[in-house]
């Protein structure tokens, strides 16, 4: 199959390329790079052996998008761009409802011109907002809690009545608990712009002596040892789930959806423990006041995507820590690639077969 990957070039999208060229597939992918390396893809081919043709398009770029869809004229899509920072969507939500939304509703019209209805989507176990149900299953309520979550809760909603609209359209909507981890490799892995926000990334850029201690939002939860507890799942996991959802999509239409989750917790301090062990290294840490926003607990219930997918995570804390403290390690400043932003598109597409 051809797979067109928008936002192929980061974190969870470089790990689903990977995969997706070892089973056989086409890949191209489109990226404006603005969260992203080019080196990330680069490294994919080098992995695989196998090329990627490489769009720089902005989705916001609506006659772009159209003629990239219509060039590449693919036969599923799996749309992982997007903007992701929470805390940066309340203070500058309308660059992510124009980026998240806008952006989605451009590639979908570009879709429908080139003739290409079978889509996975990116979406988040935010769109479960404070709910305490636990553990989260598909029909829990969905809302959400700031402007970054309501995108993934519009773009699901639009996609829900585009589906209902023409019923040849093939849409998995997946829900992701908190990816964390990297390829084993260690070429491949998460490489966050600035101060991490999210808890793993900051833990490995303690470990590696990048930052003084963590700050743990909270020991004052009804929790085991009163710090947040989420369902941690590994990137390759949930790589895996993106290609389950992509052979179900073959053989059935509609609107379905998934989480995408472990269906276990675990707690802050759990993982500042794991780092240690795993790294050796001292992981200093401090409690302080709760993040808002935050809630206390948040699993998967993941039996809807083992029973209809076939699929279930496989990797547990351990495997995630050691394979995110690799990759850590062997690349501390992260793809450390910005110049290659500065090429033509001409330089670029020679430096990315120079394997
Ligand atoms: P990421 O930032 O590493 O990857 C997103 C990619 O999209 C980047 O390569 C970025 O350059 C690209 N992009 C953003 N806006 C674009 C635009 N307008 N045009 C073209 N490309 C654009 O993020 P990720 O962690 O790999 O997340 C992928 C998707 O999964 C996102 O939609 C995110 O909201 C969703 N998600 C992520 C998490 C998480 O914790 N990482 C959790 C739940 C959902
Ligand atoms: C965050 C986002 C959520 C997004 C998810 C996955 C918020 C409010 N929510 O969720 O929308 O879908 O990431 O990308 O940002 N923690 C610390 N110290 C830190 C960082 C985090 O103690 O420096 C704690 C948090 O309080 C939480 C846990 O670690 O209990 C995990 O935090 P994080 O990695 O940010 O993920 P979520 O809060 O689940």
């Amino acid at each position: 199959m051809h797979v067109l990957v928008t936002g192929g070039a980061g974190y969870i999208g470089s790990h689903t390329v990977l995969q997706l060229l070892n089973e056989g597939h086409r890949v191209s992918v489109l990226d404006n790079f603005s969260n992203s390396s080019p080196e990330s893809i680069r490294r994919v081919m080098g992995l695989s052996n196998l090329s990627v043709d490489v769009y720089r398009v902005d989705l916001l770029d609506e006659k772009l998008v159209n003629n990239t869809l219509t060039s590449v004229k693919p036969d599923a899509v799996i749309h992982f761009a997007g903007l992701k920072a929470v805390g940066e969507s309340v203070t500058e939500p309308l660059k992510y409802y124009r980026n998240n939304v806008t952006g989605t509703l451009n590639l979908l019209d570009g879709m429908e011109v080139a003739g290409c209805r079978t889509l996975v989507f990116s979406s988040s176990a935010t769109v479960y907002g404070e709910s305490i149900a636990l553990p989260l299953v598909e029909e829990t309520p969905r809302s959400a809690t700031n402007p970054y979550g309501r995108t993934k809760l519009h773009i699901e909603e639009m996609l829900e009545e585009l589906g209902a609209s023409d019923s040849r359209w093939s849409i998995a909507n997946l829900r992701y608990f908190n990816p964390v981890g990297a390829h084993e490799s260690g070429q491949i892995g998460e490489d966050p712009q600035g101060v991490p926000n999210n808890l793993m990334p900051y833990v490995a850029q303690v470990a590696i002596g990048r930052r003084d201690k963590v700050s743990v939002y909270g020991g004052d939860y009804q929790t085991p040892d009163g710090t947040g507890v989420r369902d941690y799942i590994h990137v390759e996991d949930l790589a895996a789930g993106h290609l389950a959802a992509l052979d179900y999509l073959q053989t059935t239409t509609g609107v379905h959806v998934w989480n995408l989750g472990t269906g276990a917790g675990s707690s802050v301090l759990e993982v500042i423990e794991a780092f240690k062990r795993v790294s050796g290294q001292p992981v200093p840490f401090e409690i302080v006041a709760r993040r808002t926003g935050d809630v206390a607990e948040s699993y998967a219930n993941a039996e809807k995507a083992r029973l209809e997918l076939g699929w279930k995570a496989e990797r547990g804390l351990e495997q995630m820590v050691q394979d995110m403290w690799r990759w850590q390690k062997d690349n501390p400043m992260g793809f450390e690639a910005d110049h290659l932003l500065e090429l033509s598109d001409e330089e670029l597409a020679a430096y990315l077969q120079q394997r």
